[in-house]
């Protein structure tokens, strides 16, 4: 061996000592994509201005830690498809490009939802009209993504909290055979792409069952349904544990994958006590509904590091029935929940703070892989 040859090991000495660092010394911060990626995809919903890179950190950071996207607004129906014969295909195809560009697994969301509706679509009077929308609207978006988009959010949020049908407009038009209909379309428009239920809420029994009933109906006829988008948008100081670990059983028992699509778990106090995620429901602005505009206080971000490590824990424990995990965001700044269900509130949901700093909830995260022992207790 040459004299020197040592200055070759120096940099896998340094990195098993201490982790990796980067050129000026600093310890790089672990990618959660790499660290999950033999469990499952973890993903990111990106806003217009993410998708269009506008900022050179903001860009940074999600190619290094997410390896799937959602698109959080722009192929919802009011922006892709503004009226019957006109399609905006702009920012989707840079989502796409986006996504294709950095090798990321892309879901397409949404096709069938009642909410961000297209004026056009809510003034369709008659099942004809109706089912005319839904042949056209889904052949076209899914049929240009073929190949593409990896994965489709066909039908969102048709239950209510009891399990039984939303009354939407596609409901009242097309009966609850209008979910067949879209998911036949999607099937036949792209054959290769997964096809997924998302809704909020559907950890709980009652709605779990109303979602479990829709799976099983598109079974029976015949149609592909690939996986359930358990929704996620949780209270960081009540999380559901229980009844998520059951509802991964009970979907993964209909041979359907789990995705947890919209994670998010917020801080602030809710003014019903409620998890549900019904852009229609607000609440009047008062001080004590925003307790944190000065800043996350260390024991509040410590109980919501607590939260996700227990959350990740259990992700981890059923890895073989969970496809992916998406935050409803990059970072705290852009989160919904600054402005839902009360707008102007300062909100710290996700696990990089308005700075883009890493949080005490993303190391929790990370120590469910480097800590294994950490994990005993499920
Ligand atoms: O695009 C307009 C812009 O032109 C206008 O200037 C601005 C003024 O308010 O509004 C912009 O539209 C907003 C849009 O987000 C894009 O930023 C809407 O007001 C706002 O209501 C809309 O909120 C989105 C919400 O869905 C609406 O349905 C949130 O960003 C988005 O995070 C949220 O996502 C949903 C999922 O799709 C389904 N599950 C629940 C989840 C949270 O509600």
């Amino acid at each position: 061996m040459k004299r020197n040859n040592w200055i070759f090991f120096l940099p896998l000495v340094l990195f098993s000592c201490s982790g990796p660092k980067n050129l000026t010394g600093e310890k790089e911060l672990p990618s959660l994509k790499k660290m999950f990626q033999q469990d499952f995809h973890i993903g990111a919903a990106l806003s217009a201005p993410q998708i269009q890179q506008k900022d050179s950190a903001t860009n940074r950071l999600i190619q290094k830690q997410f390896g799937s996207i959602t698109a959080e607004n722009i192929m919802k129906c009011e922006v892709i498809h503004p009226e019957w014969n006109r399609y905006s295909f702009e920012l989707a195809d840079q989502f796409v490009d986006y996504g294709r560009k950095n090798r990321m697994f892309i879901v397409g969301h949404t096709l069938i939802w009642h909410s961000q509706l297209s004026p056009f679509v809510q003034k369709i009077k008659n099942r004809d009209s109706m089912q005319l929308f839904m042949e056209n609207h889904i052949r076209t978006i899914v049929s240009r993504y073929k190949g593409k988009v990896n994965g489709w959010d066909v039908v969102n949020e048709a239950l209510n909290e009891d399990g039984t049908y939303r009354k939407s407009i596609f409901y009242e038009l097309l009966g609850e055979d209008f979910i067949i209909t879209a998911f036949r379309l999607a099937q036949e428009a792209d054959p290769g792409a997964a096809l997924y239920y998302n809704d909020y809420n559907i950890e709980q029994p009652k709605k779990r069952a109303g979602a479990i009933a829709i799976i099983k109906k598109l079974q029976a006829a015949g149609v592909r349904v690939d996986g359930v988008g358990i929704q996620g948008h949780w209270r960081s100081y009540k999380v559901p544990l229980q009844d998520i670990e059951e509802s991964i059983r009970d979907f993964a028992a209909l041979g359907v994958k789990v995705h947890f699509t919209e994670l998010d778990l917020g801080v602030l106090p809710n003014p019903w006590d409620s998890d549900a995620a019904d852009v229609n429901m607000k609440a009047e602005y008062s001080a004590k509904m925003n307790p944190y505009a000065g800043g996350l206080p260390d024991s509040v971000a410590t109980q919501q590091a607590g939260s996700y490590g227990e959350l990740f824990r259990l992700f981890l424990k059923y890895k073989d029935e969970i496809d992916r995990v998406t935050f409803w965001g990059v970072h705290d700044g852009q989160s919904w929940l600054n402005g839902w269900p009360i707008r102007g509130r300062t909100n710290y949901p996700l696990l990089f703070d308005r700075k883009l700093q890493p949080k005490p909830a993303f190391f929790k995260v990370t120590e469910t892989k480097t800590n294994p022992s950490s994990r005993k207790s499920f």
